[in-house]
């Protein structure tokens, strides 16, 4: 993978000196929330496996228009693109995607490290359960992502200022329900959206069946999220609620600006100030962005920061409509929409086995007759 990085990684390291956080042990191991539990069950039986699950011979062509259209380039349309040759476009594309990518890969290690932590610092034994089925998720995840980088698109991008700026108050922050705000609804809420758009636009079988199959497992993040953040901010005091509610507006303004993929436009030698005005007023790309909050928005309010400071921000974003969406509805959907998926691509690869957890049964049964 570090051969495949626009920049060397020596130049890009990143340590975090921690400052002081709790953990929390507990003695109570007989009292858990039911709604907590049964997300925990749900996230051991829906375990899988990015080697078996995802069909990895398939080579995506990360400059063809049917992988990512020409109209998705966040500077298609600006007198730089419209000069550019076929070949220089398309070169333009493969990068774009892998800064995407790239991005979605050290937010997933974000993701791991955010929800190993949470299993130390939450107070309560059923979160706990949760956080760690949910660190083993975040660990597929940033498999899964590598591979489709290192070993498809070939080409990989350092972590953006504005997303390692957040992921450093996230991480840093002692306190677990900043940990989770930060990640789970923050960064996680618009790479959501971002999964979205990529899943249900590309041709790319691949590409399609990456973020389905790592959005249904989101779901289950998300709706941990809005049970354990409620619970807890029902009984916040005026100032706290008004120290979480600045975070939510500073992390708006910071993922917004994450997307004007200036780090692109520098690495190719671009004016890439004169590009991030034009990504950053084009009337396609700011409808994109607003695009991406469409899971933040409705998360931030059912979990109850919805003071005068996060509404102005988000009348000042453009994203207000997104407020009330159905958050479970959407997660639901993502699930079922992984599931048709599977059986579809089982289908077109003309009886593929799929493992199940019936032949996941199989497989164990067979790994045991090996060490006997
Ligand atoms: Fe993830
Ligand atoms: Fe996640």
């Amino acid at each position: 993978m570090e051969r495949r990085y626009t920049v060397p990684v020596e130049q890009t390291g990143w340590q975090l000196p921690g400052r002081e956080s709790t953990v929390a042990f507990t003695w109570e191991y007989d009292q858990g929330r039911d709604r907590m539990l049964s997300l925990y069950q749900k996230g051991k039986d829906k375990q899988w496996d990015t080697q078996h699950r995802i069909d990895w011979s398939h080579d995506p062509d990360p400059t063809d228009q049917d992988v990512v259209p020409d109209e998705v380039v966040p500077i298609f349309g600006s007198p730089t693109w419209d000069k550019l040759s076929r070949a220089d476009k398309d070169r333009v594309r493969h990068h774009y995607m892998a800064w995407t990518n790239s991005q979605f890969l050290h937010g997933e290690q974000g993701a791991l490290i955010c929800s190993a932590k949470i299993v130390a610092t939450v107070p309560d034994l059923d979160s706990k359960f949760y956080a760690a089925t949910q660190t083993m998720d975040e660990a597929r995840h940033v498999e899964t992502y590598a591979k489709f980088l290192d070993e498809k698109l070939q080409l990989a991008y350092p972590i953006n200022s504005s997303l390692q700026a957040l992921l450093d108050t996230t991480i840093s922050d002692p306190r677990w329900d900043f940990t989770y705000l930060g990640m789970q609804v923050m960064i996680e809420g618009v790479a959501l959206a971002a999964f979205s758009m990529i899943r249900d636009f590309t041709g790319d079988p691949l590409a399609k069946s990456i973020n389905a199959y790592v959005m249904q497992d989101e779901a289950r993040h998300i709706a941990f999220g809005r049970l354990a953040l409620k619970d807890a901010y029902a009984e916040l005091t005026e100032a706290e609620r008004a120290e979480r509610e600045e975070f939510v507006v500073e992390a708006s303004y910071l993922l917004r600006d994450r997307f004007l993929a200036r780090e692109v436009w520098d690495h190719l030698g671009f004016d890439a100030d004169e590009l991030c005005a034009y990504v950053d007023h084009h009337q396609m790309m700011t409808e994109f962005r607003k695009a991406l909050f469409s899971r933040v928005v409705p998360t931030v309010k059912d979990i109850g920061l919805w003071g005068p400071k996060v509404q102005e921000a988000f009348v000042d974003m453009g994203v207000m409509q997104f407020q009330d969406l159905d958050v479970q509805e959407l997660s639901d959907n993502d699930e079922r929409i992984a599931e048709e998926m599977e059986a579809l691509l089982a289908d077109r690869a003309g009886g593929r086995q799929v493992p199940t957890a019936g032949s996941r049964a199989a497989e164990l049964a067979e790994t045991i007759k090996l060490g006997e």
